[in-house]
């Protein structure tokens, strides 16, 4: 599990040549690479290898992907060596999230030419951004595949077979793979990803997002029910719905008979299982409704824990940003939050430190941003220009990279104050804990999160993994909280 207080750019420390970073429970959050679980199925004929990078978007397509080439005859390994087809689910949301998967593609090309026969395909975003050139680029990648073209899959592999290089990156207004059940990877058969849409309509303009995800859409809210519906049935006791802007979702039936919104759909799945806890990300804080707010008021199963990226505290920069609000919006937000849900909702926030132009007094406006909301949690970033994006094509990054830093660690620093002081409030309290496992630090102690979304070890008693326990939190770390079962 994370770190909560971890507020560094992941992809400043890239994990390899060893990628074990553990799935991260973020939605949101950028991580290093991620294998794959073995699977325990026998009788597939070839092996396929997977890490993931990026955002759980990613994550929660390899595991579309490997249900289509489940289908196909693959089964999974986590073993690189050996594998037949090698896959990289890849990210651009910034130049080091590229870098990291380059660094990773000359490893395995290492290793390809050792292993006769093995293929390696790249996916996702990285794949959808360079397209063909990237065939160009990396001499021995044999596949490109885009983000909605995963179904062609088992066609573009036959081309591989025969001998032919293979690239499909069409983007799609209709693909949501609805229809798909994923094969969970890296499981603890307890917590779940469900995507309800794909893509973006917004256009910030630091971000590469719609150029490699393309249109949004909303997956049919019946095959989202279904989806989190079966997981219950198989023992899982808690969901994430995923999307970019969730806040938008929005689907009609065909015969335009019935509609649902984001609340609805929340409502839906809460509704399926007072034990089933739901949780999503990410909201945008020029969509997110009060109708939400009261949705999860109204649902002890729905998580108190808002994950409402800001990305400055100044309003001529959300400007530039194109994030279409401004300081006062985006602060009235937050009180609707703590009128409808109270203090103890958490909320956390990406901020992006040194974005074209920003000024020393608009980077202390996105400290006192941080000040007035106290987040519990931050995932901030100094400003990576993307090919192709309104800001690379409009705007100039002209704040030196010491700079970026500098505001960067004084963005961190502030936040991880706040963020102690929120896990300092929960002590002396009682929470109702969802057990994910056993804690990293001991056999004998489990570890969990509250709604908050707050890590919480304490002695496993006769606990188990899937059980909700109350925990009284006696003491924190700063990064967890610490009690025991009552
Ligand atoms: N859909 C989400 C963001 C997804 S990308 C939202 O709108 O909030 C995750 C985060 O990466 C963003 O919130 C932003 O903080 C960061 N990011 C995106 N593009 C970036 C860039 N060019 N440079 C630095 N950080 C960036
Ligand atoms: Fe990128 Fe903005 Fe869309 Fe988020 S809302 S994915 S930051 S364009
Ligand atoms: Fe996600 Fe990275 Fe793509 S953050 S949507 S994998 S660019």
């Amino acid at each position: 599990m994370s770190q909560p207080l971890i507020t560094l750019d992941f992809l400043d420390t890239p994990t390899l040549p060893t990628p074990t970073v553990e799935a991260t429970t973020h939605a949101h959050e950028p991580s290093g690479a991620v294998r794959v679980n073995p699977s325990t199925r026998t009788g597939r004929t070839r092996k396929l290898y997977i890490e993931s990078y990026g955002c759980q978007m990613n994550f929660s397509d390899s595991e579309i992907v490997s249900s289509i080439l489940f289908e196909q005859g693959f089964d999974t390994t986590e073993e690189l060596e050996g594998a037949d087809l090698v896959l990289l689910n890849t990210c651009s949301i910034r130049e080091k999230a590229e870098q990291t998967v380059r660094m990773r593609l000359s490893q395995i090309n290492s290793y390809k030419k050792r292993s006769p026969g093995m293929l390696v395909g790249v996916l996702g975003c990285m794949a959808e951004r360079l397209k063909s050139k990237f065939l160009e680029e990396e001499k021995l990648v044999d596949l490109v595949v885009g983000p909605d073209a995963y179904r062609d899959l088992p066609q573009l592999i036959q081309q591989v077979d025969g001998g032919q290089k293979a690239v499909n990156v069409l983007l799609s207004r209709e693909e949501t793979y609805a229809d798909i059940t994923p094969v969970r990877l890296n499981s603890n058969g307890i917590t779940a990803f469900i995507s309800i849409m794909r893509g973006c309509d917004n256009m910030c303009s630091f971000c590469v997002v719609p150029f490699t995800r393309g249109r949004e859409r909303s997956r049919d809210a019946h095959s989202i029910v279904q989806e989190a519906r079966d997981l219950v049935a198989q023992g899982y006791k808690e969901v994430t719905l995923l999307g970019q802007n969730v806040d938008s979702y929005k689907w009609a039936s065909a015969d335009g008979t019935e509609h649902v919104n984001f609340a609805q759909l929340l409502e839906r799945v809460a509704l399926i299982s007072p034990e089933l806890r739901v949780r999503f990300s990410t909201s945008h804080p020029k969509d997110i409704t009060d109708e939400v707010l009261h949705t999860m008021a109204r649902h002890e199963n729905i998580c108190k824990y808002i994950h409402l990226p800001a990305q400055s505290g100044n309003s001529r920069v959300l400007a530039l940003m194109n994030r279409t609000y401004d300081r006062p919006w985006y602060e009235e937000r937050v009180q609707a939050i703590r009128r409808i849900l109270g203090e103890d909702c958490a909320i956390s926030t990406d901020m992006i430190s040194g974005f074209c132009s920003e000024t020393e007094e608009e980077h202390q406006d996105t400290l006192s941003l941080i000040d007035f909301v106290q987040y519990d949690m931050g995932y901030n970033f100094f400003y990576s220009e993307r090919p192709g994006t309104l800001a690379a094509r409009k705007l100039e990054d002209d704040i030196p990279l010491d700079v970026k830093k500098r505001r960067l660690q004084e963005v961190i620093d502030r936040q991880q104050l706040h963020a102690r002081a929120r896990y300092a409030r929960m002590v002396g309290r009682v929470h109702r804990v969802l057990v994910e496992g056993r804690s990293k630090r001991s056999e004998d102690q489990l570890s969990g999160r509250n709604s908050q979304n707050q890590v919480v070890i304490f002695p496993k008693g006769t606990a188990q993994k899937g059980d909700y326990v109350n925990v009284l939190v006696t003491s924190t770390t700063g990064a967890a909280l610490l009690g025991e079962i009552i």
